[in-house]
């Protein structure tokens, strides 16, 4: 057995535990198995199959248009990749605001149509009774406040949230609330890093950050973010680990001029 096989897997408990012992928290998005395997190898502790799909993959504007079909999809072939990971699976817009008992559908749907290992839903105490009602089915829920994507036409804009007292002081109670309803972890995205530590010293559950921060339990980033495949996207908060967009380009034009000289394929390159 390689070591790789006999690695712990990552479960909601042992993100706990890391809190507890304050070892930060690694996750990255996938939407795909060649990328999910990457990451899984890579040892990352979450992957996040997010509703970022519909921007990144689907090439939308916002989180909006992506179904729970196209989010089935995207989770089953991540999941086919990963052997440690903690899988989780973003519920997108429209399949969980309605009712709890919807959620719970969506919710059951992921989990059995995927092989996911949790689900993550945006919002605060509008969605604790959901999180209830999901966990009684002995689904592990995450949370996510702060920037919450699939509000942007209310929010109008994509700036940092809470910086005022008002939404900083119902943020940190939502918090509180999504623990409460037994949320095992919650994503706080674009909200002052002060707040997201103070939040984050405030609750049991890890906290993981986008924009929010060096002091919460853990990081999330989007992959093609990160990567440097996407390009228009350039937030205060987003370290370019890499400018893939332009390495493809290069490889892809150096391709067409090798197939447009023939010396592409060679002679070692054929049957
Ligand atoms: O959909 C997503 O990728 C997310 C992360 C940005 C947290 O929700």
């Amino acid at each position: 057995m390689s070591v790789y096989n006999s690695v712990r897997r990552v479960t909601t408990h042992v993100l706990n535990e890391m809190k507890l012992k304050g070892e930060k928290i690694a996750m990255l998005t996938a939407y795909d198995y060649s990328m999910a395997r990457i990451l899984d190898e890579a040892e990352i502790d979450v992957i996040l199959v997010g509703d970022s799909a519909s921007n990144v993959m689907a090439g939308y504007d916002t989180t909006l248009p992506i179904t729970l079909d196209n989010m089935i999809y995207h989770a089953a072939s991540v999941v086919r990749a990963v052997k440690r990971a903690l899988v989780v699976v973003d519920l997108p817009f429209g399949t969980y605001q309605g009712n709890s008992k919807e959620a719970l559908v969506s919710s059951i749907r992921i989990m059995k149509e995927t092989g996911a290992h949790a689900v993550k839903l945006e919002g605060g105490r509008q969605v604790a009774e959901s999180v209830e009602r999901i966990l009684s089915a002995g689904i592990p829920v995450m949370g996510h406040l702060g920037l919450t994507p699939q509000s942007i036409h209310k929010f109008g804009t994509y700036v940092v949230r809470a910086k005022e007292e008002e939404e900083a002081r119902r943020l940190m109670e939502d918090a509180k609330i999504l623990e409460k309803a037994g949320c095992f972890a919650i994503v706080l995205e674009k909200i002052p890093a002060r707040l997201a530590e103070e939040v984050t010293s405030t609750i049991r559950i890890p906290t993981i950050g986008i924009g929010a921060g060096g002091k919460t339990d853990g990081q999330v980033l989007v992959i093609h973010d990160m990567l440097g495949i996407t390009q228009e996207f350039s937030p205060r908060f987003l370290r370019r680990y890499h400018n893939l967009y332009a390495e493809i380009k290069g490889a892809v034009q150096t391709y067409i001029s090798d197939v447009r000289s023939q010396s592409f394929p060679n002679e070692k390159e054929q049957y």
